[in-house]
């Protein structure tokens, strides 16, 4: 399956969470600028980080416009959020939900949830079903687990 990975990221947290992906995976790496690259790939992974009260990273708002405008009923997409569990519990890892919703609505099907466990916040909109729509990267509290965390979540893709 011919795989890439899409980011978004205002302080480099998602930048290096999205490289160390692609890295893994031998696979070509993108910012989300350059999504319509989206149509040569099977496996879409979309990275974003979380601002604001639960808002999508700034640099996918241009993107967005493009996935509406494009279809992806032949896409599976794999999302990562990249939050902060302590200082935003409420809101935590939210953009990974925008991203989801307009990609579901464009006819993506989603591969990737993973268990809450292991984590401390009171609410996120991505949660559904009592697990994460996707990976869920920390980099503020629990660093030392990312690594771990990618390795299972990659594992669980394949
Ligand atoms: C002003 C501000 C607002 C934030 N809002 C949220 C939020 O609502 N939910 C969340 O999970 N993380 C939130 N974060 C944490 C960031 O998502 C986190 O720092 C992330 O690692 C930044 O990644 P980036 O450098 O790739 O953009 C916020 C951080 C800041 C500074």
């Amino acid at each position: 399956m011919k795989t890439c990975v899409f980011y978004g990221s205002s302080t480099g947290v998602t930048e290096d969470i999205a490289n160390r992906v692609s890295k893994l995976l031998s696979c070509d790496i993108f910012e989300c600028s350059q999504i319509e690259k989206s149509k040569d790939y099977d496996l879409l992974i979309l990275a974003t980080s979380t601002w604001g009260e639960g808002d999508l990273q700034d640099d996918w708002d241009s993107a967005l416009s493009k996935i509406k405008t494009t279809d992806f009923n032949e896409k599976k997409i794999a999302l990562i959020g990249i939050g902060d569990q302590d200082s935003y519990g409420d809101t935590f890892v939210n953009g990974m939900k925008t991203l989801y919703d307009v990609t579901k609505s464009k006819g993506a099907t989603f591969i990737g949830t993973t268990s809450t466990d292991g984590y401390s916040f009171s609410t996120s909109t991505a949660v559904e079903n009592g697990m994460f729509l996707g990976l869920v990267i920390d980099e503020e509290n629990q660093s030392d687990l990312t690594d771990d965390r990618i390795k299972n979540w990659l594992d669980s893709l394949k």
